[in-house]
């Protein structure tokens, strides 16, 4: 049996990063060692007991802040040969609200996350990975870092700006063997919407006129909530697309893990001038808000467990 390969992932305190090294330190083939990592370790324990008897002998947890460049060369210093096959950037922070009420330190912060943070990581593992002449970068994008989101404009110009690097960077890595893969996940059912409402009721978004503030509490909160319990995936299934995406012989480099969201992305290609995409989204959420409601209503029913067990009886 080949060695297996060493995969280190950022953020897996939770979410689809802990799911993912849970999946991978669990494959029956045995073909992944796992460096999970988090920035704070106190946070371990709900991986560890996800982790079960996999613990210690295909994953272990290390500590590693993308944000910190000593955190980078600290963890993967400790890396037998500072070894590394996979990265898998994951690590993120989510940014909702208007433009007007966010500074510019707090752009910085997120692009600090989203962007640099996977950037530094991409720089630590490349010079061994072309000396090698293998390896393999997935970064954990989002269908927002193909398609903008109305008050989601600092999150998803950081995942575009990942979307970019990565398109340039795939190209010259080719001649190395290296593979470049982005995932593109819809909203995902984790602590990431949690933690961005908490954001929400902690701010009073200084500097927002009135009617742009009713828009985004009246009309974009309720309508995003109702997206994330319509539409949303769970951790598991968008890990299980990460794996795939690792496990494949000739990785893609794009993989849309939620197919719900492809006519809405497919939207901004069939019309160069972008006004389709634009228009639609406008219309959907301010001017045909009946329309939107029923039409996540009528998904909720399709994608209900009950509906399928009816169309498709087992
Ligand atoms: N959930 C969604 O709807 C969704 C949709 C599309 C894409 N994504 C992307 O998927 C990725 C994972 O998100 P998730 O949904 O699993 O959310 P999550 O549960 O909030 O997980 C985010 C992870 O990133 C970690 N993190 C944040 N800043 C970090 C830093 N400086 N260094 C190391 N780790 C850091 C967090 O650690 P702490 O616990 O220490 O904060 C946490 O482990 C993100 O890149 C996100 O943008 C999420």
């Amino acid at each position: 049996m080949a060695d297996p390969w060493t995969v280190l992932v950022t953020g897996c305190s939770s979410g689809i990063g802990l799911r993912l090294a849970v999946q991978l330190a669990q494959d029956p083939g045995q073909r992944y060692q796992v460096v999970a990592t988090m920035r704070d370790l106190q946070k371990r324990e709900k991986l560890e007991q996800a982790a079960g008897a996999a613990l210690g002998r295909t994953l272990s947890i290390r500590r590693l802040d993308v944000c910190s460049d000593a955190s980078v060369a600290e963890c993967l210093g400790g890396l037998p040969e500072r070894r590394v096959d996979v990265l898998v950037n994951n690590a993120g922070v989510g940014h909702i609200g208007p433009i007007e009420s966010i500074s510019i330190a707090e752009m910085k912060r997120v692009f600090e996350t989203n962007f640099f943070g996977a950037v530094r990581m991409v720089q630590a593992v490349l010079p061994d990975m072309k000396r090698r002449q293998s390896g393999h970068i997935v970064v954990m994008s989002s269908v927002m870092g193909l398609q903008g989101i109305v008050f989601n404009d600092v999150y998803a110009a950081s995942k575009f700006a990942m979307e970019g690097f990565c398109e340039s960077l795939a190209v010259q890595l080719l001649q190395f063997h290296v593979f470049v893969s982005l995932v593109e996940p819809g909203p995902v059912n984790t602590d990431f919407e949690l933690k961005l409402m908490e954001d929400v009721s902690r701010s009073e978004f200084p500097g927002t006129d009135p009617a742009t503030l009713r828009y985004f509490q009246e009309v974009y909160l309720p309508a995003s909530r109702e997206i994330f319990s319509t539409m949303g995936q769970s951790p598991e299934a968008v890990a299980k697309a990460v794996v795939q995406v690792i496990g494949a012989g000739r990785p893609p480099f794009r993989t849309l893990t939620n197919p719900l969201y492809t006519p809405l992305t497919a939207l901004k290609y069939a019309d160069p001038s972008g006004e389709m995409s634009v228009r639609t989204y406008h219309n959907l959420l301010f001017n045909y808000g009946a329309l939107f409601h029923l039409s996540m209503r009528a998904l909720r029913c399709l994608t209900c467990q009950c509906f399928r067990r009816r169309v498709a009886p087992a």
